[in-house]
């Protein structure tokens, strides 16, 4: 297991840590300068954004979907989530020409901090009022084992 596994986080605290990367990457891709530079760095990004998806879904949005209340956010998240993935099939494809890819590219960067800003001031705080303490507590673990064994299965 990796080490950045903490299971005392609750949920929340591990999801927004991951967010944090998820900042982190979106500069360092937006600061790199030219098609090739972008391009090496990129696949820390896709793979962050694609365990974190796939994770935040299981542990938290299908948990918050059981309630009558936390439907609609819970649609509209995991449709951004989409959204990010035919981004990043265009950007995955060989096809993709130069001034598409740097167009979709500052797309996607757009779109996730447009995201996480969301999650983080609107349906993470529905979310806590949804969810009792206890669940919020195991779901942050059941998350991070998650995230880890994604990329430890689709990384290099
Ligand atoms: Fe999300
Ligand atoms: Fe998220």
């Amino acid at each position: 297991m990796s080490d950045d596994v903490n299971l005392k986080q609750d949920i929340f605290t591990a999801l927004i840590n991951k967010h944090e990367i998820q900042r982190n990457l979106c500069d360092k891709l937006e600061a790199a300068e030219g098609w090739a530079a972008k391009k090496e760095i990129y696949p820390d990004l896709a793979l962050e954004l694609q365990a974190h998806a796939a994770a935040e879904e299981r542990h938290l949005y299908v948990p918050v979907m059981q309630h009558d209340e936390g439907l609609d956010l819970s649609r509209h998240a995991i449709t951004e989530h989409h959204e990010m993935d035919e981004m990043m099939e265009v950007l995955d494809d060989g096809r993709t020409g130069e001034e598409r890819w740097l167009k979709t590219c500052g797309d996607l960067i757009h779109k996730v901090r447009h995201h996480l800003k969301e999650e983080e001031n609107e349906f993470f705080k529905e979310a806590r009022k949804i969810l009792d303490a206890d669940l919020q507590q195991r779901l942050g673990a059941l998350y991070q084992v998650e995230h880890a064994e994604f990329e430890q299965n689709h990384g290099e």
